[in-house]
């Protein structure tokens, strides 16, 4: 594989894979197709040099652009969507335009040109599992979406599936966890927490705070995304997950040890409608099948890291912080 297209390479996930693959994979070129919405940052992929990395300003359900990015690709990874649960709740269509029409606009160029294709998804997909269920999510669980995102990712997961069987196209799915680290949107939970503390505002839990996540370093995602696209099985999803469970009250209360905070030190919120309880991860396939390990197994040491990135890195997260919290404030949260 000597070029890929990234779609999405400016935002969370999609800017750590790219900086994973600049330093690990030196013979590959990467291109990134980003539209950079509120979610996308060109700064995420600053100090990359130009004989790695070509920026594309462009939309993924813009037929031409695609066509001519994809006539020209050995690969493609797939990271560009609408991410925020919160977000889907207020207003669904920018979700169904580019998760589910954006999808298949990619996944036809990709059958136009042969183009090998990894299509990112999210273990939200299965819906959730009771907190004091024993069971994780496997490939085999029934899909069962809760949210307008968890939606419209299952939809596109199904896409890539017909496309797959009824084209030929060559195609693998990744679910994966809920993920953490550096260059992560303000609205979500781990930094907006953490960047309520230093602009001076107070940690806020949504409804009891017991809800379960299993938390991942995007690094992670990053050698497990990879590791797919090369030696993955064509037609096969993988649940990527790094045995990270944890309820938010607890992900929370680190967050506040970390700047010295007594526990108590938030506010309770509005519950989010429709709040999926639990999520769970068994990657057992994934790591029998293609040997891979998650390199970061301390959770507290990662999250300690991240807190110091967004302590550095104010000029990065503070222009998005007051349109973010006005939103939040307007829904009660
Ligand atoms: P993000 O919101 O941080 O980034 C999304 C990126 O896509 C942004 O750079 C944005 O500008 C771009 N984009 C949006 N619409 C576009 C369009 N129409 N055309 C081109 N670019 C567009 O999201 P993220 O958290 O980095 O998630 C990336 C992917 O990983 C998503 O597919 C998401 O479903 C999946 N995922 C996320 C998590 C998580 O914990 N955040 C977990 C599992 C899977
Ligand atoms: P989020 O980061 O939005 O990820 P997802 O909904 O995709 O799992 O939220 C993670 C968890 O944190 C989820 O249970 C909702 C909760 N949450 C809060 O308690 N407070 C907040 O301010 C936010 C944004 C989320």
């Amino acid at each position: 594989m000597r070029s890929i297209v990234v779609t999405g390479g400016a935002g969370f996930i999609g800017s750590n894979f790219v900086h994973w693959v600049v330093d690990n994979q030196p013979d590959v070129h990467v291109t990134v197709l980003d539209a950079l919405t509120y979610a996308g940052n060109r700064e995420n992929l600053a100090g990359i040099p130009d004989d790695r990395l070509t920026f594309v300003h462009g939309d993924i359900c813009d037929e031409g652009l695609v066509d001519e990015l994809f006539a020209s690709t050995d690969a493609c990874v797939h990271f560009a969507a609408e991410s925020h649960n919160d977000n889907s709740i207020a207003d669904p269509s920018p979700f169904l335009r580019t998760n589910v029409q954006g999808t298949y606009v990619l996944l036809e160029a990709a059958r136009r040109h042969d183009v090998r294709f990894h299509h990112v998804s999210t273990d939200e997909v299965y819906g959730d599992l009771a907190l004091d269920d024993p069971a994780r999510f496997t490939e085999d669980t029934p899909y069962h979406p809760s949210s307008p995102y968890s939606s419209t990712k299952a939809a596109s997961d199904m896409l890539v599936r017909a496309w797959v069987r009824t084209y030929g196209v060559r195609a693998t799915i990744s679910n994966c966890s809920n993920n953490y680290g550096p260059y992560q949107h303000v609205e979500k939970f781990i930094p907006r927490q953490i960047t309520n503390v230093l602009s001076g505002r107070r940690p806020k839990l949504y409804g009891d705070g017991l809800n379960v996540r299993d938390w991942i370093h995007t690094e992670d995602h990053s050698s497990a995304v990879w590791a797919i696209l090369e030696r993955g099985k064509i037609g096969e999803t993988y649940l990527i997950g790094a045995d990270g469970e944890k309820n938010n009250i607890e992900v929370l209360e680190a967050i506040l040890e970390a700047f010295g905070l007594g526990p108590d030190e938030f506010d309770w919120v509005k519950d989010r409608p429709g709040h999926d309880r639990r999520y769970a991860i068994d990657s057992a396939k994934l790591r029998a099948e293609l040997g891979w390990r998650p390199s970061h197994d301390d959770f507290a040491a990662g999250l300690a890291e991240t807190v110091e990135w967004y302590r550095q890195n104010e000029d990065w997260w503070k222009p998005a912080k007051e349109a973010t919290e006005a939103k939040y404030e307007a829904q009660g949260q």
